[in-house]
C-alpha cells in the first residue's frame, strides 16, 4: 500500500547471538502494527548503498535461534566515509523510511546518537557480547557470551586438574571485563584478570605467589579467566587493522594471555596453558535469555516509534524494559560491577 509507514532496521558492528532474535520481533510487531519494514544490509554502510530488502512475516519466520545476524553487518561508519551522512539522509528519505531501528554496540549507537541530533528518527537496541553499553544492565549476546565461556572454562579445569597445570583461558569484552567476572565467577575460577584493573609488576607478584602457594597446599591446579583487554605492565596486547580503504585503522585485542603464561612459567616455574575463546564466544545460538532478551527490545524499539520518541535506546533497568537518550552511549565504556568482581574474589586463591 503505497501510503503505508516504512520502518528500517540493521544491524551494525559486532555480530552476537540474539540479532536475529531481535529483527524478528521488531519487524513482527511493525507488521502487525500496519508498518512496511525495510531490512537495511550490512549496518550504515547498506543504507549509504541503498542496499536493502523487504522483511516479511515468512523472511524472519524462524530465526528466533540463530546466531548471527540475517541482514549482515559491518563496522563502516558514515561519519569516517566522505559524504557518509549526505548518503544516509538521502537514501533514508529515497526509500521513504518513517524511522530507522539500529541494533548496535557503542560505535554504531554513538553514530546513531550524531545522526539524531542532525535529525535522523533514530531508535536503538543495544547489543554485544561486551555488555559494555551504559544506560542498561544488560546487553542482547552478554549471557550467551558467558555461558560458552563458562562451558569452556568447566572443560579446561578436568586437563588442567589432570596434568597438574595452571591454565588460563582469554575470552572476548575489549576494554571491559564483563565476561571474565562472570564466565570466571560462574566456574569458580582462582582468579580472574580484567582490564578494570591493571596488572603491574607487583600484581603480577601477587598471582605468582598464589599460585605456587596453591600447589604448597597440594591443590596442584589453577584455573584463571583473562579478558582480552586486560593492560599488562600499562599497556594492551593489539594489533592494527586497517581497513582496504584505510580509513578506519582500529586495534584488534588478541595475546595477553599467552604473554601471562610466559611470565607466569617464568616466575614460578609451573607448567602453564593457554586457550583462546575469540570467536566462538560471538557465534552459534542465542541461550535462551538473550532470545528473550532480544524479544522485548524489538518490541520496545516499535513502541518508541510509533511513540515518536526517537534517540532513544531499549534498557533494562532491574527487571524493567524501559528507555534512555541514546547520548548515553557517548558517556563511555560502562566497566564491569566491581561488586561482581570482588564477589568473585571472595573465592581466588
Ligand atoms: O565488540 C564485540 C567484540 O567481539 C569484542 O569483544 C572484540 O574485541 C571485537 O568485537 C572483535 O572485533 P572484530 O569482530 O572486528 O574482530
Amino acid at each position: 500500500m503505497e501510503n503505508q509507514q516504512k520502518i528500517g532496521i540493521m544491524t551494525g558492528g559486532g555480530d552476537c547471538p540474539g540479532l536475529n532474535a531481535a529483527i524478528r520481533a521488531a519487524t513482527k510487531t511493525a507488521i502487525n502494527e500496519g508498518y512496511q519494514v525495510i531490512g537495511i544490509h550490512n549496518g550504515w554502510e547498506g543504507l549509504m548503498e541503498n542496499d536493502t530488502e523487504e522483511l516479511t512475516r515468512v523472511k524472519t519466520s524462524g530465526i528466533i535461534d540463530r546466531g548471527g545476524t540475517i541482514l549482515g553487518t559491518s563496522r563502516t561508519s558514515p561519519l569516517q566515509v566522505e559524504n557518509g551522512a549526505r548518503k544516509v539522509f538521502d537514501n533514508f528519505k529515497k526509500l521513504g523510511l518513517t524511522a530507522l531501528v539500529v541494533l548496535g554496540g557503542d560505535g554504531t549507537l554513538s553514530v546513531s546518537s550524531k545522526l539524531f541530533d542532525m535529525g535522523l528518527p533514530v531508535v536503538g537496541i543495544p547489543k554485544t557480547i561486551d555488555n559494555d553499553i551504559r544506560g542498561t544492565d544488560y546487553t542482547i549476546g552478554f549471557q550467551t557470551a558467558v555461558e560458552i565461556a563458562t562451558q569452556a572454562l568447566d572443560r579446561i579445569r578436568t586437563t588442567a586438574e589432570s596434568h597438574h597445570r595452571v591454565m588460563l583461558l582469554e575470552v572476548m569484552g575489549r576494554n571491559a571485563g564483563w565476561i571474565a567476572v562472570y564466565a570466571g565467577m560462574a566456574n569458580g575460577a582462582d582468579a580472574i584478570l580484567i582490564p578494570e584493573i591493571p596488572l603491574d609488576d607487583e600484581k603480577l607478584d601477587d598471582l605468582c605467589r598464589m599460585l605456587v602457594t596453591r600447589k604448597s597446599r597440594g591443590v596442584n591446579y589453577s584455573i584463571i579467566a583473562v579478558a582480552e583487554g586486560t593492560i599488562l605492565r600499562g599497556k594492551t596486547v593489539t594489533r592494527e587493522f586497517v581497513d582496504a580503504a584505510g580509513e578506519q585503522p582500529r586495534p584488534k585485542y588478541g595475546g595477553v594471555a599467552a604473554r601471562l603464561a610466559e611470565i607466569i612459567e617464568k616466575r614460578t616455574k609451573l607448567e602453564t596453558g593457554v586457550s583462546s575463546l575469540g570467536y566462538i564466544q560471538r557465534g552459534g545460538t542465542p541461550v535462551a535469555y538473550d532470545r528473550s532478551l532480544a524479544t522485548v527490545f524489538g518490541v520496545k524499539a516499535i513502541t518508541l516509534i510509533q511513540a515518536k520518541s526517537y534517540g532513544r535506546m531499549t534498557a533494562l533497568r532491574g527487571n524493567r524494559i524501559t528507555s534512555v537518550p541514546l547520548s548515553i552511549v557517548a558517556e563511555g565504556t560502562k566497566p564491569v560491577d566491581m561488586n561482581a568482581y570482588r564477589t568473585a574474589e571472595r573465592f581466588f586463591g
